[in-house]
């Protein structure tokens, strides 16, 4: 029987329809051509390029590829030409010097799910436009804690959530605890203020669910099959349909949100950002549906909870690992602030120490080695190579951190490296941009600063971050996705 079908496999006609079909999935699945002298790279396998490479960890495979080919190389992914860039120097040269061209977010399966099926919505995962511009412009302008208002408004939230953040971990009584999601709650309803005068009362199980959902989101992240095989796109994969039902629930709750403010709107006394939206809309200054309303609000909730509380629970990692560090900052606290009152953004200029910190914890922590890719709108050249339009850009994050000349002892955590011989800081910007650059920079970059700060002098001020007894040495690993947390870990919290 067996010999009867290899037979009758092995038929001209056979052979034929199988060679034409695999020409057609040759034709169709090709990666595009690369004119000209494109970066080196791998040319990967056939029609697959180096996708099975990346793994749910790319950050590997692209530092073992730029030991081989160095500061930029270039990948056949699918159907897609990804270029990887290793270097501060060429990194600038893309997102600084020529901004312009490298202004886009790439044609993504996973950036379209993000953006609820369509990247002319929301600000973060959207094409490069003329309407994103306006949004993005709009949403620096609420971010921007040099506005008076707003600086008022923030410093108003943060103290009142920070407060009850103390008060959370007091409640622990010096016993073994797991910070996150007690960290977590706290930036969430900082910019749930902000944005839609909105917090959660407590941790309960629906919390937990909600904020789960947006970490999920960001930890399914891009680089999904889908994204290197758009013409595949109607196939979808396991984690493409999760990804689109979980954008889905989000925006069934800012929706529902939507339209609580829009009964209640008094455009005379805007309440938060969700009403500023929603009067720009009905000027028709801001020409945005409802759907885009809440994309914008969804970028701005997940890139913005997340990232912040990635970074304080890998600082306080950091800080146990590092004593000496910790004692140096809490002496600063105490003497600029004391124990009287707790401190604020307003200490932030006088406390260089914790400013230096928290650069060199999001240095070491690296919390995205893969930030949120870009995409190029026409033909142009990166480090001496071509690169043609629609090209998807990635920097190494990871790499960059670790340059042994940006930073000398890379892996050694010290902040003082970026203290000049005043003690004043020297932000690390001109050897790794940590907050990205020019027109797609992140439009959150004070505000987080200004969390973080408040987070963590306020932390010092009351407590000393310890190992449980008995623990010698934290659990080694990190999460996957464009946001890594360290694998959970559990500390005690000694009042001061
Ligand atoms: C430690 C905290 C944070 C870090 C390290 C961080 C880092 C970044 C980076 C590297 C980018 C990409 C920039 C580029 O392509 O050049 C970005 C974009 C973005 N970030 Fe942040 N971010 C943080 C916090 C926040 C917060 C708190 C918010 C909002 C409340 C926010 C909102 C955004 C948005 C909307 C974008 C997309 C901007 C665009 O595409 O035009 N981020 N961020």
């Amino acid at each position: 029987m067996a010999v009867v079908s290899v037979a009758t496999w092995l038929a001209p006609m056979n052979l034929a329809i199988v060679a034409v079909a695999l020409f057609l999935g040759y034709f169709l699945l090709r990666p595009n051509r690369w004119r000209g002298n494109p970066p080196p790279g791998p040319s990967g396998w056939p029609v697959v390029g180096s996708m099975f490479e990346l793994g749910n960890r790319p950050v590997i495979f692209f530092n073992k590829m730029s030991e081989r080919y160095g500061n930029i190389f270039s990948l056949n992914m699918g159907q897609k030409r990804v270029v990887v860039v290793n270097s501060y120097e060429t990194w600038a040269e893309a997102i600084v010097e020529k901004g312009h061209i490298f202004a886009d977010r790439p044609d993504l399966a996973s950036f379209k799910l993000q953006e609820a099926g369509d990247q002319s919505r929301g600000v973060a995962f959207t094409r490069a436009s003329e309407i994103q511009r306006k949004k993005i412009k709009f949403v620096r302008a609420a971010f921007n804690p040099a506005i008076p208002e707003v600086a008022e408004r923030f410093y108003t939230i943060l103290s009142s959530e920070v407060a009850l953040l103390m008060q959370d971990i007091a409640k622990e009584n010096g016993k073994p605890f797991d910070p996150h999601h007690v960290i977590e709650f706290c930036y969430v309803n900082i910019i749930g203020m902000l944005l839609y005068g909105k917090i959660f009362q407590e941790r309960n199980e629906q919390y937990m669910k909600w904020a789960a959902t947006f970490v999920r989101r960001l930890a399914l992240g891009s680089c999904m099959l889908v994204d290197w095989f758009p013409s595949l796109a109607y196939i979808t994969s396991g984690k493409a349909k999760e990804l689109k039902r979980l954008v889905q629930t989000m925006m069934d709750w800012h929706m529902k949100l939507l339209e609580e403010h829009r009964q209640t709107l008094n455009e005379s006394n805007p309440r938060d950002f969700l009403d500023y939206l929603l009067i720009q809309q009905q000027k028709g200054k801001l020409m945005v549906s409802d759907t885009d309303i809440c994309c914008v609000l969804d970028d701005l909730q997940s890139n913005g909870f997340d990232t912040v509380t990635a970074n304080t629970i890998w600082g306080i990692q950091l800080l146990v690992q590092n004593p000496d560090v910790q004692k140096k900052l809490q002496a600063e606290i105490d003497e600029v602030v004391g124990s009287g009152r707790a401190p604020t953004t307003k200490d932030f200029r006088n406390m260089p120490y914790l400013e230096a910190t928290l650069w060199e914890i999001q240095r070491v922590a690296i919390m995205a080695p893969i930030p949120g890719a870009r995409g190029t709108l026409s033909d142009t050249t990166l480090g001496g190579f071509d690169i043609p339009k629609d090209t998807v850009l990635m920097a190494n994050h990871a790499k960059m951190a670790m340059n042994p000349i940006n930073f000398p002892q890379p892996q050694k955590f010290d902040p003082s490296r970026y203290l000049d011989e005043n003690g004043v800081v020297v932000a690390p910007d001109k050897k790794m941009m940590l907050f990205g650059n020019g027109f797609r920079i992140c439009p959150g970059m004070q505000f987080a600063r200004g969390m973080m700060f408040t987070v963590m002098a306020n932390l010092l001020q009351r407590f000393t971050f310890q190992l449980p007894e008995g623990v010698t040495a934290f659990p080694v690993g990190r999460t996957d996705g464009l946001v890594q947390y360290p694998v959970s870990y559990k500390i005690t919290a000694i009042p001061r």
